[in-house]
């Protein structure tokens, strides 16, 4: 499904890059129907059993482009099942080639819009989201299309559990300092920064993707921003 025909503003710029290797179009053909969430069918009410064998905590990143993150997250954290967005087929095809590589067996992946499976989530399922370096849109007449809005942060309250974890980042100053005032504004999440150098370290359990590299290697600063749900 397309953002744009369901009636909602499109958020994400290309869908395809690169032609797929034969192998990783064989992954999308075979592997991706067992991996990909049906929300045609109402969610399970015990998230955790989306998951075979069932897992201990669900954590769901939104727009995973190459998916490094999410992989590394799934390999370390084997009793967490992780739910992954993203619209970019060749992050999906990268992703399932990793699944099957490395037998990732506590993954599932929606190939489009983030927005579709955070109105599917249960309301106080996911334990931790991870929205890092989302599209910055930095020409003003594109603003409109950056995903962290008031909107999406009620999306975000809704299906965090109590006590949840929300992480973010941005290599755009502006997108961060927007980014930060949204979520001081809104009730239900509390910024937990320690100190004034808090969101220009990546914390140890968060590696760097081929994204941050690439801003740090133009001289752009990362910022990192973690919040609890209340
Ligand atoms: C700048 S890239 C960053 C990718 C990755 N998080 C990283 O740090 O390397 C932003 C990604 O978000 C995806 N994206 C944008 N809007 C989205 C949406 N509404 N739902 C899911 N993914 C989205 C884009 O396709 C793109 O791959």
């Amino acid at each position: 499904m397309n953002g744009g025909e369901a009636g909602r503003r499109r958020l994400y710029g290309r869908r395809k890059g690169h032609r797929l290797s034969a192998r990783r179009q064989h992954l999308i053909e075979t592997l991706l129907p067992h991996v990909a969430i049906d929300l045609a069918k109402p969610a399970p009410e015990a998230l955790t059993t989306l998951f075979d064998p069932s897992v201990r905590s669900v954590w769901l990143e939104v727009g995973f482009g190459a998916g490094e993150h999410l992989v590394w997250q799934a390999d370390r954290n084997r009793d967490v099942g992780l739910i992954g967005c993203e619209p970019f087929i060749n992050g999906i095809a990268k992703v399932l080639s990793e699944i099957d590589e490395r037998e990732l067996g506590t993954v599932r992946l929606h190939a489009d819009d983030a927005r579709d499976v955070l109105a599917w989530l249960p309301q106080s399922t996911i334990d931790r989201v991870f929205v890092l370096f989302p599209d910055p849109w930095p020409k003003k007449r594109h603003k409109r299309r950056r995903l962290v809005t008031g909107e999406t942060l009620d999306a975000l309250a809704r299906v965090l559990a109590p006590g949840g974890e929300l992480r973010m980042a941005s290599d755009i100053a502006d997108y961060a300092a927007v980014m930060l005032g949204n979520v001081l504004r809104h009730p239900a999440f509390a910024w937990t920064a320690t100190r004034p150098a808090h969101w220009r370290e990546r914390p140890d359990d968060w590696p760097q993707t081929r994204y941050e590299e690439k801003a740090r290697a133009q001289g752009r600063q990362p910022y990192f921003l973690t919040f609890r749900r209340l």
